[in-house]
């Protein structure tokens, strides 16, 4: 049977990367083999976003959008540890961020019904079978974005608000074609993995 492949999503800051391991552990612990992943990728495209993320190379928002998708469809089809070929081999796959971040970043940068099309009927670009959104609320949002250093273009403010608003247009659009569980991360951690877990034992039976 395959593997399951879940991506957790949320603006910067919100937890993703405890979350991804608290899950990885938890079906690890059913006996299930779990691979944890993230995008930007390590590969070469993805070091080409991160030099345009850290304005070492400065590109406009759409160069970056196309990136970002070669970055995916590599990720996707990489014949050695590729999303695909792990999910044949009935590995669970678990991605920090995945295109719900192309439709909510770039959708500010750039035009968003072709960042939209790009991405979700790219033909190589898989579809989750499920997306956890950890949500922080505005507030909770400038709360956790003041006591953090400034390290890349969309870290300010403003672009934070605006993408979070893209999240929940792009989780509108995508409705009865992906499936999006959003939760409130500004509880304790424990509290956020339980409810994702949850989630997650719903598409395993
Ligand atoms: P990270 O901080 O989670 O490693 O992600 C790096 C940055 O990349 C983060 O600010 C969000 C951004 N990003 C996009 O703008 N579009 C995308 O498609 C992805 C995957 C990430």
């Amino acid at each position: 049977m395959d593997g399951k492949f879940i991506v957790i999503e949320g603006l910067d800051g919100s937890g993703k990367t405890t979350q991804l391991k608290a899950l990885a552990g938890n079906l690890r612990a059913l006996g299930r083999r779990v691979e944890e992943t993230a995008e930007p990728t390590a590969g070469a495209t993805g070091g080409l976003i991160r030099d345009a993320l850290s304005g070492f190379t400065p590109r406009t928002g759409t160069e970056i959008a196309a990136l970002f998708m070669a970055d995916r469809v590599a990720h996707n089809v990489n014949p050695v540890n590729g999303i695909a070929k792990l999910l044949s081999q009935g590995v669970d796959v678990v991605c920090d961020r995945y295109y719900y971040s192309s439709l909510a970043y770039q959708g500010v940068v750039s035009d968003p019904e072709w960042v939209y099309h790009i991405n979700v009927d790219c033909p190589e670009i898989r579809k989750p079978d499920l997306c956890v959104f950890l949500d922080l609320d505005d507030e909770a949002c400038l709360r956790r974005m003041g006591s953090r250093p400034t390290r890349e273009i969309y870290e300010n403010e403003n672009t934070l608000l605006a993408v979070r608003k893209r999240y929940f247009d792009a989780f509108a659009r995508l409705e009865g074609r992906d499936r999006i569980r959003i939760i409130d991360a500004d509880r304790p951690p424990e509290k956020v993995a339980a409810d994702i877990f949850a989630a997650v034992r719903e598409i395993l039976e």
